[in-house]
């Protein structure tokens, strides 16, 4: 007990420095604190939640609105007027002719100046009908996630990642392929499903840049030059983002759009689950490894804090959320009622034994405490009470697993959203 203690201490400070932290890192249970957490079925007004009427007029667009209030910020709405989809590749054989590739760029401007999303999609070749996707967002552009050479370089600004051919921002041949296991395309493809993903950082470039460079600027207002304390952030805009990528999505006659899982790892898990709760189109929802900020319970002190995402990634959230910083016990909401925001609809929550950064239990309580909006639906919520041991899944409506390993998307959590998806997504709508 001792040892792990010692190592995970050690842990925290490198996880600090490299952001020029002092602020001590929790990953003591028994030092985690005392909480209250927001109850989900309980009004503003300290009504009670009683019916799914109620829920779905009342609480659901008040919870909503609080997210957007003092967390990830409110986005505009609706897509703007020149948006439009320019089929690069409309349709290529791919993959040794196991499937079928197709590029979309997304543009928003009618002369195509400006951020564009390019899009790629696999489809499984043989597929009769409208196959249900799974739509991600990838961290190091398109290329990154196969060595399919068809796939197109990605544009965007990508971090810095020599050792991954990352050089000056930009993808490079090198890249190809870097990212191949959090993807698991093949597999994805043989159990019928397609893959659709673009890069984040052709929504909105992952450096705080003061909102210059990514969507945000198409809605300023005459004289505005970043968004308002409670608009969104970099968060908002990537789930924005994946709403615009479902709208493309929408229009293909190979997709079937009311069958679309939204997933994404991390930062961008966080994006997924906030992607999910706002725009429900979306058939079911993955958060893989999203922690603080994602799936995991801000009140609980252990790991990342609020604090710590505040200060090293400013740009993520709307500027009401500092507030918080030193105050967490005042946040009108926790993060199991983002997960909540999902319900009906099916929703995964991953975590994995070594991210302890990520916080697997508190994404486990959260997971937990969203189950009574589920059963208050007349859905099966979570069917765990307590922590479930290491690779031991459960696949009820609201599903969780947490595996062995570091913070990453594996083969077993794929194997995990298949098999997830296999029972929730697979027959039509
Ligand atoms: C950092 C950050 C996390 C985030 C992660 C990622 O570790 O502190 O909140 O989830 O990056 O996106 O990889």
């Amino acid at each position: 007990m001792r040892i792990s203690f010692i190592s995970f201490g050690a842990m925290a400070i490198l996880a600090t420095t490299a952001f020029g932290q002092k602020a001590p890192v929790n990953y003591d249970e028994s030092k985690v604190g005392n909480y209250t957490l927001p109850d989900p079925l309980a009004g503003s007004n300290g009504e009670p939640v009683r019916d799914a009427k109620t829920w779905r007029e009342k609480r659901r667009p008040e919870i909503l609105h609080l997210f957007e209030e003092h967390v990830y910020g409110r986005t505009p709405v609706g897509r703007p007027p020149e948006m439009h989809f320019k089929r690069v590749e409309p349709r290529a054989s791919a993959l040794g002719g196991k499937a079928v590739r197709k590029q979309i760029t997304v543009y928003f401007k009618r002369d195509e100046s400006g951020p564009a999303i390019d899009l790629l999609l696999y489809l499984p070749k043989n597929a009769r009908g409208r196959v249900p996707v799974f739509l991600g967002l990838n961290f190091n552009g398109n290329q990154a996630i196969h060595f399919d050479p068809g796939i197109r370089l990605s544009r965007a600004w990508i971090r810095e990642n020599r050792p991954m051919g990352i050089v000056n921002h930009r993808a490079t041949e090198a890249a190809r392929g870097v990212e191949s296991t959090r993807w698991q395309v093949e597999k994805i493809l043989e159990r019928g499903y397609g893959l659709a993903t673009a890069c984040y950082g052709d929504i909105d470039p992952d450096f705080d840049d003061g909102f210059q460079n990514g969507v945000q600027p198409l809605f300023y207002k005459p004289g505005q030059t970043r968004p308002a304390a409670d608009e969104w952030g970099a968060i908002g805009a990537w789930a924005w983002g994946l709403s615009r990528l479902l709208d493309y999505l929408e229009t293909d006659k190979d997709v079937d759009a009311r069958r679309v899982a939204v997933m994404g790892h991390s930062r961008l898990g966080k994006t997924a689950l906030w992607a999910g709760a706002q725009d429900e189109r979306f058939a079911m929802v993955i958060s893989n490894d999203s922690g603080e900020g994602g799936a995991s319970l801000a009140r609980r002190n252990y790991g990342e804090t609020v604090e710590i995402l505040n200060t090293n990634f400013p740009h993520w959230f709307c500027a009401n959320y500092r507030q918080y910083s030193k105050n967490v016990a005042a946040l009108p909401v926790d993060q199991h009622m983002l997960i909540a925001l999902a319900a009906p609809r099916p929703v995964y929550v991953a975590s994995a034994e070594e991210d302890r950064w990520a916080d697997p239990r508190g994404e486990f309580l959260a997971a937990k405490a969203a189950d009574p909006v589920y059963r208050l639906l007349g859905a099966e919520g979570l069917a765990a009470s307590d922590w479930p041991p290491v690779g031991q899944p459960v696949l009820s409506r609201i599903g969780y697993h947490v595996r062995a390993g570091k913070h990453d998307v594996t083969l077993y959590d794929w194997q995990q959203y298949l098999n997830f998806a296999d029972k929730y997504l697979k027959r039509s709508r």
